[in-house]
């Protein structure tokens, strides 16, 4: 399928899997099913190209690409590497898929919770909602996005916060809690702590939570005693297909 007026494609590369979708950037809504292919291993800047490629000759798409990546892209580049492998640090990402993706395909990469942020504030939870948002996806680490009256302010990391002397991502991702098999309440604690620890840096008009453990939402975010009203991500698994490809089709409009 060739690029149409308000559609662009949306890749979300994560650890496990990299799912890409056509997606219509006016409403929001994923045009055709989800594909999903596995995250090459070791996930090198080259291989994950390759599955970008991969992804886009499947759906025959030529035009517009969002891509999520899960470490700070600053101007296309990234610039950390938390939970992603070293070499990436210093690659010009958007050049990176943009080769590999050949013809005329143009791709824009952003930081996997900014994506998400971005998805949630136009069709999601912090739909309509002005002041400071502050989006936190706990997974692997935990990924942040802030938002101003609807717009970004990217590359936040307040998953990196200091947290009782350990770097918070460490204390309360979602991963830590599979680590070592604590319930939700006994999680939801350190999520609490840490929650409170970024609300008395921003006081925040609006928590949205994501990650994977959004859709168990009813578990543990009814338990969290914050100041802050808190609402789970309503976006799911598309938040970062959907925020990858509204943030290219707003770069596009710039
Ligand atoms: C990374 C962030 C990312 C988050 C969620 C953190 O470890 O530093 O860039 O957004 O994980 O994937």
């Amino acid at each position: 399928m060739g690029e149409q007026a308000g559609q662009a494609f949306g890749i979300d590369i994560g650890g496990t899997g990299i799912k890409g979708a056509i997606v219509d950037t006016t409403t929001g809504h994923l045009v055709t099913e989800r594909t999903r292919i596995l995250t090459p291993h070791p996930a090198t800047p080259d291989a994950v190209a390759a599955v970008v490629a991969r992804l886009l000759t499947a759906a025959s798409w030529q035009g517009l690409v969002g891509a999520t990546f899960p470490a700070v892209i600053q101007h296309g580049v990234a610039q950390s590497a938390a939970n992603v492998d070293p070499s990436w640090i210093g690659t010009d990402v958007d050049a990176c898929f943009t080769a590999a993706a050949g013809g005329a395909n143009e791709v824009i990469v952003l930081n996997d919770a900014d994506a998400a942020g971005i998805a949630e504030a136009r069709f999601g939870a912090a739909r309509g909602v002005g002041g400071v948002v502050i989006l936190l996806t706990f997974g692997t680490g935990i990924g942040s996005a802030l938002l101003i009256d609807g717009a970004l302010v990217p590359n936040t990391e307040l998953g990196h916060l200091e947290l009782d002397g350990h770097d918070a991502e460490k204390r309360a991702a979602a991963s830590v809690r599979d680590e070592h098999k604590m319930s939700y309440k006994k999680w939801a604690l350190r999520v609490q702590e840490y929650m409170r620890h970024v609300e008395r840096l921003f006081t925040p008009d609006l928590f949205v939570v994501g990650g994977g453990v959004s859709k168990d939402a009813a578990k543990w975010v009814p338990l969290l005693q914050l100041k802050t009203p808190v609402k789970a991500a309503e976006l799911l698994n598309d938040a970062g297909i959907v925020g990858a490809a509204m943030a290219a089709a707003e770069r596009r409009g710039e």
